[in-house]
């Protein structure tokens, strides 16, 4: 099973047992004293013939690599899926036909904003990034804990993330989003309410990683055997439901255990207790692209589960904990564009900008082209390629490496057309290059209200709650008021709450001030898992 392919190529890569043998050199040379350096004498100075004393030193000066710039904090597990039929209707990807094949996973969910060493119960947007290792390579689906995104557009990630971090003059604040750049970008740019109102909901402080929904936010496209395309959305439910914090709890555990969710999902697997998603996706034949008041190619909007269910189609669970959080947690690299036969992507301009930016980054964060050897990285089927050289390259390869190639040697031959290779889904465009979206983009604020209809009483307590301590950290009173104006346009009465608790005037209710009636149709109820 393939479960065990991934144990047994973790099992070549564990470092040799300490207690097999003495300490050593990195020449494997053997060790009596690593205490005292090399001295002249018992009080001259250090000889530079010590190798063992540099070595040491050097390999410890050069520990760290850089953090990741987005979900620098994480937490990781390994586990396997399983699909509970098969999907050939809709994708040829091999790891969803077969109920009895389990493919192994590994999970990383992080806060977005916060260094390495931030605490985990800030509110935040959480990653939900998982690796299958399939039999025809790597499948990453690089998800959150939200449904929707910020922006629409990766050529604004640059902007937005720089508002969103602390502010360049004193790197405050380091782990929450109570800031004058954060609402002056967000009070610019409207695009940003929808998911602005999950951020202030009590979906952005889970109470464990074990209880928290997980999304692919974009739609993507399942491909199947006769290259026929339908678009997807794909959706983790825990099986424990969905529980958050409250606010006062997630600061105390921001004081008093600041790796609250990490340690509740150690402890949970050491335990035995080992958590559970259910994976479901939201299919949508091509013929109806068009027939939804929302673009699917729109990340800041949802498409309503009422509308377009959610089927279940398999399941994952989390059942190993990785033996260094270095080598696995911190090493992993998920990336957008790793997909496999029967998974394509659709051309959302969020999604196209992730499908070069994770590629990129990894580039730099991860020491040179290499990182896909790394034991977490690698998948379970062999990798052959014609690249070669680079830092940190740890494959030995024989022959020629080019192609055509007519003198043998190193060269793979080409799949043929036995359906085995990926091949991108033929889909027909057509048109001028411009920098505009379709109509539906610039609607800012119907789902936004939305979401805001369908909460409970106690549900819109905490989002004005959390509106008010969060605006009312923010120094430029403009940027106070021009929130609040966005406000007015989701829900006068919402808007109408935050103004008073942070003293700020509210607009003359007018024609762009939005007072939507709740549709039964478009309720999210849906969207919540159990318990929420
Ligand atoms: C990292 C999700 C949008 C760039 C991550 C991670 C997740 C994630 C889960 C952490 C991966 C890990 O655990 O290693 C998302 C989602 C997005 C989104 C769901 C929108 C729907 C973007 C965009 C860009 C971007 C638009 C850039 C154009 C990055 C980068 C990293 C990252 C550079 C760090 C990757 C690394 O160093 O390994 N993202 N992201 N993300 N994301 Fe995104």
């Amino acid at each position: 099973m393939t479960e065990d392919r991934k144990e047994r190529q973790r099992d070549m890569y564990r470092a040799p047992d300490p207690a097999e043998g003495p300490l050593t050199t990195d020449q494997g040379v053997a060790v009596d004293h690593t205490d005292d350096s090399l001295t002249v004498g018992e009080r001259g100075p250090t000889l530079m013939e010590d190798f063992h004393f540099r070595e040491k030193l050097t390999h410890f000066d050069h520990e760290r690599i850089p953090e990741r710039v987005v979900h620098a904090r994480g937490a990781g597990a390994y586990g396997y899926f399983e699909p509970y039929e098969s999907c050939a209707e809709f994708t040829r990807a091999a790891f969803l036909q077969d109920p009895s094949v389990r493919t192994p996973v590994f999970v990383r969910f992080s806060t977005v904003q916060g260094p390495r060493g931030s605490a985990d119960t800030v509110r935040d947007v959480r990653g939900f990034a998982t690796k299958f290792y399939t039999s025809e390579g790597n499948y990453d689906l690089v998800g959150n804990n939200m449904p929707v995104f910020f922006i629409q557009d990766g050529i604004k990630f640059p902007d937005f993330v720089h508002a969103l971090k602390p502010e360049p003059q004193n790197d405050i604040p380091t782990g929450a989003s109570a800031h004058d750049t954060l609402w002056d970008f967000v009070s610019l740019q409207p695009e940003t309410m929808h998911m602005m109102m999950w951020l202030m909901s009590d979906r952005a402080i889970p109470r464990s990683y074990r209880m928290m929904q997980g999304f692919g936010v974009h739609t993507f496209r399942f491909v199947d055997a006769q290259g026929r395309g339908t678009f997807v959305k794909f959706h983790w439910k825990p099986k424990l439901g969905v529980h958050s914090l409250v606010w006062d709890e997630a600061q105390e555990c921001q004081g008093r255990d600041p790796d609250f969710n990490r340690r509740d999902l150690w402890e949970a697997i050491e335990a035995g207790q080992y958590p559970e998603y259910e994976l479901g996706v939201q299919l949508i034949p091509e013929e109806d692209e068009f027939n939804f008041d929302v673009d699917l190619l729109d990340a800041t909007k949802i498409i309503p589960e009422e509308q377009v269910p959610v089927r279940p189609i398999g399941h994952m669970v989390l059942n190993r904990n990785p033996d260094n959080f270095f080598a696995e947690t911190e090493q992993v690299a998920f990336h957008t564009a790793n997909v496999v036969p029967g998974i394509d992507f659709t051309n959302d301009p969020l999604l196209q900008a992730r499908n070069f930016s994770y590629l990129d980054t990894q580039l730099i964060r991860l020491g040179g082209p290499n990182f896909s050897q790394l034991p977490v990285n690698q998948p379970v089927t062999p990798a052959r390629t014609n690249q070669r050289d680079g830092y940190h390259q740890s494959m030995i390869h024989k022959g020629t490496n080019y192609s055509p190639n007519s003198l043998g040697g190193g060269c793979p031959a080409l799949a043929g057309a036995d359906g085995y290779a990926f091949s991108h889904y033929a889909e027909r465009v057509e048109g001028h290059k411009i920098r505009k979206r379709s109509e539906s983009f610039k609607d800012f604020y119907s789902q936004a209200a939305l979401f805001w209809n369908s909460m409970s009483d106690w549900e819109r307590r905490h989002i004005v709650d959390a509106f008010r301590f969060e605006l009312g950290k923010v120094g430029a009173v403009h940027v106070r008021e021009r929130t609040v104006e966005q406000l007015a346009r989701v829900d006068y009465d919402l808007a109408s709450q935050v103004a008073q608790g942070i003293g700020v005037a509210l607009p003359e209710p007018g024609a762009n001030n939005h007072k939507p009636q709740a549709s039964p149709a478009l309720s999210l109820d849906n969207l919540r898992g159990d318990g929420s």
